[in-house]
């Protein structure tokens, strides 16, 4: 069953308590929150103690992207807070063997993102280690942007790779996801979609949702 993760990045932040709940009732399965520290992207959104805030409210498991350039700042306190799921990017990470056994240890679902340039085989070795990988489809940095097709190639590569060496492996997809390219995503082998702009540009957030499952 695919799961939806929704992103907050184009939620109204004037009222986020009220959008949280209204996602939750929308029957989203994930929170979806985008770290973004001004330097591994160009942009920059919020840090630790709103995470703290908004998993404090949350009655769905979050997920924690963090498109930082020191995700081991972060991953111990994350783990303490009772965080599901938690990625760090390939492109950053020096030791990503020892980061992944850091949130593994704490029972954290670990995962690692790829930017759309990234190759799969950069994270082989490392792939019986991991509960996810999250590939991005767009550049990561800004929601709203355009869905890069070349994720498709990437999903089913890594779904054959992680086959007989993985199995369990869940692929979460992230960027520009819509009713349009929800349906061959999931073929192609998602577990995980991440929407954000499709899902806050309605009103309607249990509809989009709905169409992105079916
Ligand atoms: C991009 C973020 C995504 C993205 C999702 O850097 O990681 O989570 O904003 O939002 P949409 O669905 O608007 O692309
Ligand atoms: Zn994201």
């Amino acid at each position: 069953m695919t799961k939806i993760a929704t992103s907050i990045l184009t939620a109204n932040f004037n009222n986020l308590q009220q959008e949280i709940l209204k996602i939750q009732n929308a029957e989203a399965d994930i929170l979806h929150l985008d770290v973004m520290d001004g330097h591994f992207v160009p942009n920059l959104t919020f840090g630790l103690p709103i995470i703290k805030q908004i998993k404090d409210i949350s009655k769905i498991p979050v997920d924690v992207h963090l498109m930082v350039s020191n995700p081991q700042n972060y991953l111990e306190t994350l783990a303490d807070w009772g965080i599901k799921y938690v990625s760090i990017h390939q492109e950053v990470v020096h030791h990503l063997h020892r980061q992944i056994s850091v949130l593994k240890s704490k029972k954290v679902k670990a995962g690692i993102a790829l930017n759309p340039a990234t190759p799969i085989e950069t994270i082989l070795p490392i792939l019986p280690e991991l509960d996810f990988v999250l590939l991005m489809s767009v550049n990561p940095g800004f929601g709203g942007q355009k869905f890069l097709p070349l994720v498709y190639k990437k999903i089913i590569e890594l779904k054959n790779f992680a086959a007989s060496i993985n199995p369990d492996l869940e692929i979460e997809v992230d960027g520009g996801v819509n009713k349009d390219n929800a349906s061959k995503l999931v073929k192609a082998g998602a577990d995980i979609l991440v929407s954000g702009s499709y899902i806050f540009g309605s009103t309607d957030y249990k509809k989009q949702i709905l169409s992105l499952r079916t």
